[in-house]
């Protein structure tokens, strides 16, 4: 038997990049998995096809987290589907994947800029989980994509590192809060993974000066992430709450 089978997962911003492989391995382990993406419907209809082709299955949902409107509105469109296949609806897993940055020292930002960064990586995920917590399942998970950022100190970071590690701190409040539902809730931490979001990563001339300060050698690929969510979202990974689990290969330690 899969280790997820039976059980339905969310996981936001799953068009492309770190949610993308997260939301096909969760597939893989046997999850129906809810494919949120923000737009591109075609890009999220080919990724729903792919969790087909490879035996899961899932569904699609469409909100602009960037909108004050959209963890309401991604919400309610997630319990209509869990009020198609379950009587009451629940949910089992939620994983907070989606997220932008903007690299621009605290000369550059704007107040626009601010808004919305705080916005999408951190107001949007906190009222996902207040919106679908009386639908998420005794004893499910609660898996928020934070980043090793919120421990480190980049320059062109003076938002992005704040609003995760806010949704760093949040993952150990809500633990605590919620442990008494046999709910855990964790923040694991990816360092520099090859992404749309991280173009330095995929730059010949800056890729090498990251890959120096990472123990392993190497930048992550999202397939490196997504076996990290899978635990946590697994019956093994049951035991773990509270915490941030930094999956970076080692990256300036
Ligand atoms: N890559 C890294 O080095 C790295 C390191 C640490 C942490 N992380 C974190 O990992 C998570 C995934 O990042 P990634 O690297 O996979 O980035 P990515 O490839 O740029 O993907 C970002 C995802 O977030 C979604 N998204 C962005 N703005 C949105 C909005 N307004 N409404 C709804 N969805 C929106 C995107 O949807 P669309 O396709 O519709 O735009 C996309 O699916 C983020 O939370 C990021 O902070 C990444």
């Amino acid at each position: 038997m899969k280790p997820l089978a039976d059980r339905i997962a969310l996981v936001t911003g799953a068009s492309r990049g770190i949610g993308r492989a997260i939301a096909v391995r969760l597939a893989q382990d046997g999850a129906l998995v809810g494919v949120h993406y923000r737009a591109e419907g075609d890009k999220a209809k080919e990724m729903l096809d792919l969790i087909r082709v490879r035996g899961g299955d899932g569904f699609l949902v469409a909100a602009d987290l960037a909108d004050p409107a959209g963890a309401t509105q991604l919400a309610d469109a997630v319990i209509g589907e869990l009020r198609t296949r379950r009587d009451p609806p629940t949910l089992d897993i939620l994983v907070n994947n989606a997220g932008i940055d903007d690299r621009k020292t605290i000369e550059q930002v704007t107040e626009a800029d601010f808004d919305r960064m705080l916005q999408i990586n951190f107001r949007s995920p906190f009222f996902l989980i207040q919106k679908l917590l009386p639908v998420v399942a005794d004893g499910g998970r609660i898996i928020n994509i934070s980043s090793m950022a919120a421990r480190l100190s980049f320059p062109t970071m003076p938002v992005y590192a704040p609003t995760k590690a806010a949704l760093s701190t949040l993952s150990r409040v809500l633990a605590a809060h919620l442990g008494p539902r046999g709910i855990t809730v964790n923040a694991v931490l990816p360092g520099a993974t090859s992404t749309d979001l991280n173009p330095a990563a995929a730059d010949p001339q800056r890729s090498g000066a990251i890959r120096d300060t990472v123990a392993l050698g190497r930048i992550a690929e999202p397939d490196d992430i997504a076996p990290v969510v899978a635990f946590l979202a697994s019956r093994e990974g049951g035991w773990i709450t509270g915490e941030t689990i930094e999956a970076s290969g080692g990256q300036r330690l």
